[in-house]
C-alpha cells in the first residue's frame, strides 16, 4: 500500500509516520509538507531512511495531483493548528485549512483515492463547565476562532465531495493531544520548557477552561482504524476520557518537574477563549473496538516532560521565537 501523509512533519503526523514504519512495514509512506515554522525534517529523522518526503505546498494543485495520482490513499493532517496565532493573524489558515483541503479533495476525486481527514473536536464550539454534556456526531458546528472555523470549513468541504462526488472518504474529530515533538507553542509543551529554559510558566486567566487530553499515539492508533474499517462518509469522535482544567495540569506539571505549585504567572486571556472541549468517543469504541492504551494522563505527562528533557536539541531553535511572540502579545 502507498500512503500519502499531508503534514507529516508536524506534531500528529510525525507521529502518525513513526508508527505507520513501525507497525505496518507493508505500506510505502510519501509526506507532503510544507516545512512552516511548525513542521521539521528533524521530526522525521528517525525513520529518514524509511520514508519519502516532499517539501511542497497543499495548496499546489499540480503538486497535489501528481502525488495522489501515485498513492493508494491519503491521511490529510496538513493544516495551520494554533488558535492564538489565527487571532493574529488569520490568513494562512484560509489558504492551508480552507483552499489546501480543496486542492486535496479535487486531487482524490479526479484519482478515485481513498481520503482520511484529520480534524478537530473545536469545530463544535465549547461545552458549559457545569454541565456532563459530551460532543458527538450529531453536536452542530459552531466554531469559535479562525482556526475553528476553517477545520469546521474543510470539513464541510469533505463532506459535500462525499455526497456529490461519492468521494471515499472518512473524518475524524479529535480532542487536545500531548506527547512527544509537539511545538514549543502549545500549552504542555510550552510550559514544560519554559521550566526548562528558567522561564516562569504562564496560564491565560484564571486556567478553569477545561481540555479533554489524549496521548497522540492513541490518536493515531484511532486513525489508522478508521483507515482500515471506517464506514466510508462517517465521522468519528476521538477522546480518552482525559477531561482536565488547565490549572489542575499546570499544577501536575509543576509537581511533576519537582517545582512549587503555585511557581506560575497568570497572563492575559485568550481572545473568545473555548471553555470546555469534552468528546463522546462511544462510536469508536463500539463500533471499531478502539480504546485508549494511555489511560493514566499523569504517566503519558511523565514521559513527555522526560522527552523534552532529552531532545532539547529539538525544541531549542524554536523556543526564544514563540517566546518572543507571546511577550508581543502578554501572554
Ligand atoms: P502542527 O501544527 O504540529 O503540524 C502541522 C503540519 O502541517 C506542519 O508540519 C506544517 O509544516 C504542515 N503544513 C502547514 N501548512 C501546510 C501547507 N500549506 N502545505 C503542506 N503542509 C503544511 O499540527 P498538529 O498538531 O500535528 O495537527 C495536525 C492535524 O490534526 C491538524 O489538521 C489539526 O487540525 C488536527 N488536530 C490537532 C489536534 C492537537 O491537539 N494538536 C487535535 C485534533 C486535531
Ligand atoms: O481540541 C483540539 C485542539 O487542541 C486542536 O485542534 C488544536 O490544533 C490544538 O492547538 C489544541 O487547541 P487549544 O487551543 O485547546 O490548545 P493550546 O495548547 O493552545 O491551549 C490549551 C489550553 O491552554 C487552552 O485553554 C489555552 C491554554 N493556554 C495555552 C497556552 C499556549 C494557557 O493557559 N497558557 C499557554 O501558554
Amino acid at each position: 500500500m502507498r500512503l500519502l501523509v499531508t503534514g507529516g512533519a508536524g506534531f500528529i503526523g510525525a507521529n502518525f509516520v513513526h508508527a505507520t514504519v513501525r507497525e505496518h512495514p507493508d505500506v510505502r509512506v510519501t509526506v507532503l509538507d510544507a516545512l512552516t515554522y511548525a513542521g521539521s525534517s528533524e521530526s522525521l529523522a528517525p525513520v529518514a531512511d524509511d520514508v519519502r518526503l516532499v517539501h511542497g505546498d497543499i495548496g499546489d494543485g499540480e503538486l497535489v495531483e501528481k502525488l495522489v495520482a501515485e498513492t493508494d490513499a491519503v491521511v490529510h493532517f496538513a493544516a495551520e493548528t494554533h488558535v492564538d496565532n489565527s487571532l493574529a493573524d488569520p490568513e494562512a489558515f484560509v489558504h492551508t485549512n480552507v483552499v489546501g483541503t480543496f486542492t486535496v479533495l479535487e486531487a482524490v476525486r479526479r484519482h478515485g483515492i481513498r481520503l482520511h481527514h484529520v480534524s478537530t473536536d473545536e469545530v463544535y464550539g465549547d461545552l458549559p463547565l457545569d454541565d456532563p454534556i459530551r460532543f458527538t456526531e450529531a453536536t452542530p458546528y459552531n466554531p469559535s476562532s479562525p482556526y475553528s472555523a476553517t477545520k469546521a470549513a474543510s470539513d464541510m468541504l469533505v463532506r459535500s465531495w462525499v455526497r456529490s462526488f461519492c468521494v471515499r472518504a472518512t473524518i475524524s474529530n479529535c480532542s487536545n493531544n500531548y506527547g512527544p515533538y509537539q511545538h514549543v507553542e502549545k500549552f504542555i509543551p510550552r510550559q514544560i520548557t519554559n521550566v526548562l529554559t528558567g522561564r516562569r510558566p504562564k496560564l491565560y486567566g484564571l486556567g478553569t477552561n477545561v481540555r479533554d487530553w489524549i496521548h497522540v499515539t492513541d490518536h493515531n492508533r484511532a486513525v489508522w482504524r478508521i483507515l482500515a474499517d471506517g464506514e466510508l462518509g462517517r465521522t468519528y469522535l476521538i477522546g480518552a476520557d482525559g477531561e482536565r482544567d488547565n490549572l489542575t495540569v499546570m499544577r501536575t506539571l509543576l509537581r511533576l518537574m519537582d517545582r512549587d505549585p503555585d511557581d506560575f504567572d497568570h497572563v492575559t486571556d485568550r481572545a473568545g477563549h473555548d471553555l470546555r472541549y469534552a468528546i463522546d468517543p462511544s462510536a469508536l469504541r463500539d463500533e471499531l473496538g478502539w480504546t485508549p492504551q494511555h489511560d493514566d494522563f499523569e504517566s503519558g505527562l511523565a514521559a513527555t516532560i522526560a522527552w523534552y528533557r532529552d531532545n532539547e536539541s529539538w525544541w531549542r531553535p524554536l523556543k526564544d521565537a514563540s517566546e518572543a511572540m507571546y511577550e508581543e502579545r502578554n501572554q
